[in-house]
């Protein structure tokens, strides 16, 4: 997978990508990552990219030439390969775990990371083909953004969390928040750890962890469940679990 990130503060995406598994992915070369500061494609030597907004009113707005023109330079050197062009804004569809995996099938992506009051309309009409918020929140630029975005596609790619586990086993990925866990030492300050963990059974853990589960979820994030695709008996178990513990 290749992905191509347009930016102002290219310095931002060193810490973060320079670190962990995206690190690791990168350096595994099951992904290149590309940043561009789109200030190299305006059109004036004081490196203009944004400019006042028509018809009034406070702040700058991103102007559509240099943005226009790194993607394109960026889609002369991906051929026929080309994918989304996504623009990163509080105004896009609320980024999920499926979102993130609808990405990860792509060959290759390009991400906008809009900053001041915005972004000139005709980039939204005329070169995303997708836009994307990470939240129901305003920060400051699209570049954590894009990271939060990179990081939950790149995780999803074959082999970035290593040979031993897949992304496809994320509870979320399942439809719901992940169980309890603990490790080392048995009893903290009093606290012990459930004995059906130390028991052995294999078996009994899987099913109080499915139990856990779903309480939690039940309780925290309802919403995921009601969506979630379980299977038959899973949903049995939900339901029980709702009956037990008095949720409708
Ligand atoms: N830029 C500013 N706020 C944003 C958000 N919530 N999601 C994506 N991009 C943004």
């Amino acid at each position: 997978m290749r992905i191509d990130i347009l930016s102002l503060f290219p310095r931002m995406f060193e810490g973060p990508f320079g670190e962990s598994i995206v690190k690791r992915a990168v350096d595994a070369g099951l992904v290149s990552i590309f940043i561009h500061n789109f200030r190299e494609f305006a059109h004036d030597k004081h490196g203009t990219v944004d400019d006042y907004s028509f018809g009034g009113g406070e702040g700058m707005v991103l102007k559509p030439e240099p943005l226009f023109e790194a993607v394109e330079s960026i889609r002369a050197t991906l051929g026929d390969s080309a994918g989304p062009v996504i623009l990163l804004t509080p105004q896009g569809r609320l980024f999920c775990h499926q979102i993130a995996q609808e990405l990860s099938r792509q060959q290759n992506l390009i991400l906008i990371c809009g900053h001041y009051e915005g972004v000139d309309e005709r980039v939204r009409q005329h070169l995303a083909t997708d836009e994307i918020s990470i939240g129901d929140y305003v920060i400051t630029g699209g570049e954590l953004a894009a990271m939060v975005v990179v990081d939950a596609v790149v995780r999803l790619l074959p082999g970035a969390l290593g040979s031993d586990r897949a992304a496809s086993e994320d509870s979320y990925a399942k439809g719901f928040l992940e169980y309890p866990q603990y490790t080392r030492p048995r009893v903290y300050r009093g606290w012990e750890v459930p004995e059906v963990l130390l028991s052995g059974n294999h078996q009994e853990i899987a099913r109080w962890r499915m139990e856990q589960a779903i309480e939690r979820t039940l309780l925290r994030r309802p919403d995921l469940l009601a969506k979630a695709s379980l299977s038959k008996e899973d949903r049995e178990l939900a339901d029980k679990i709702k009956a037990r513990k008095g949720f409708n």
